[in-house]
């Protein structure tokens, strides 16, 4: 990073980036935490990955890379910097720690946890692998390194289909477990002739969609265009005009310029994606993940002063659970 900008250049360029989401009296409250970390970055040397449900002060103000779960595990690759920070929820750190062993990566609230994550655990897929001898284990990246451990793919929501058939053609078998968000298993099945036996976790800001809402969406705002992400009920996705992660919503909205928008998703991607398309208005269907909303700019800031909370992970727990993400990147 020794190419970085000085803190005055990051400073203006985070400015003008938010100047359509805050009052100038907002930003005063929150520019010297943003110049703050624009000068530990650099002292650091410091990427600040964030997710595509963080804030605006956090997505717009500090972060090096935005992206979804895919684009945040590829992004580190790319830099050469010595502490990654991840404004995002504790298995997207993990993964980073994963992916770049030799980094020290910083998770700047250890409690941003995640419903999918905790709904499973290494003995549930060790019983799963018992009932089901043979077949291939592809885990969504929103689980424990302990289970991406005992798995034998991961994938995100842009990969699963291919990710899914890859196993299954690897492992000569005409079905595959998939754990553990019931919901994109299901809507995985859709795309895919390969048989999904899934696990019953659920992401617990998707899984309160109905597809109702939809229905009254399209009733109350006339030429709307619905995006789904595919956690969503499977009645859900079936109602959208179209269904991806959260960087295939963006680069749709990049394609077609919709005159109007629901993201049917966390409430943080319309916010975060509003400046870019004046053209579109975004009708807002908030459900908020308070766990991606623990990760502020103060935590962000104390983590780079402190080079703490650190994600420490065993060497053979690396070893194992890079594996499986290691045949994920090399899909795609
Ligand atoms: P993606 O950004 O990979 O679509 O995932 C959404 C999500 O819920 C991450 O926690
Ligand atoms: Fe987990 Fe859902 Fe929050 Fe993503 S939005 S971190 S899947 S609880």
């Amino acid at each position: 990073m020794n190419d970085a900008p000085t803190t005055a250049v990051a400073l203006a360029a985070s400015k003008a980036r938010l100047a359509s989401y805050l009052h100038p009296a907002e930003w005063a409250l929150i520019a010297e935490d943003i110049a703050a970390i624009h000068d530990l970055k650099r002292d650091r040397r410091a990427l600040v990955l964030a997710h595509n449900y963080q804030t605006p002060d956090i997505f717009h103000g500090v972060a090096d890379v935005v992206g979804d779960s895919l684009a945040l595990a590829r992004a580190a690759e790319r830099f050469s910097v010595d502490v990654l920070v991840v404004a995002g929820v504790h298995f997207m750190a993990e993964t980073a720690k994963l992916l770049n062993p030799d980094r020290r990566v910083l998770t700047p609230d250890q409690e941003a946890g995640c419903s999918l994550a905790a709904s499973i655990g290494p003995d549930d897929v060790v019983a799963l692998k018992a009932r089901y001898p043979g077949l291939p284990v592809v885990a969504y990246v929103n689980t424990s390194a302990a289970v991406k451990a005992l798995a034998d793919y991961c994938c995100t929501s842009a990969n699963a289909a291919r990710v899914v058939e890859a196993a299954a053609r690897d492992f000569g078998s005409e079905a595959v477990i998939m754990l553990p968000d019931r919901f994109l298993a299901a809507n995985t099945a859709r795309e895919t002739r390969i048989k999904i036996i899934p696990w019953a976790g659920a992401c617990e800001v998707h899984e309160r969609f109905g597809p109702a809402e939809l229905t009254e969406l399209r009733e109350r705002f006339p030429g709307i265009t619905l995006l789904a992400h595919p956690e969503c009920p499977e009645p859900v996705v079936a109602a959208a005009d179209f269904a991806g992660s959260t960087a295939a919503m963006a680069a749709f909205l990049d394609k077609h310029h919709p005159s109007r928008v629901a993201l049917i998703t966390e409430c943080g991607m319309s916010d975060n994606l509003a400046a870019a398309h004046p053209e579109t208005e975004f009708i807002r269907t908030c459900n908020l993940c308070p766990h991606m909303k623990r990760i502020t700019l103060g935590k962000i800031r104390r983590a780079l002063e402190t080079l703490s909370p650190e994600v420490k992970l065993d060497p053979a727990l690396i070893t194992a659970a890079s594996r499986p993400l290691q045949r994920m990147l090399a899909i795609g």
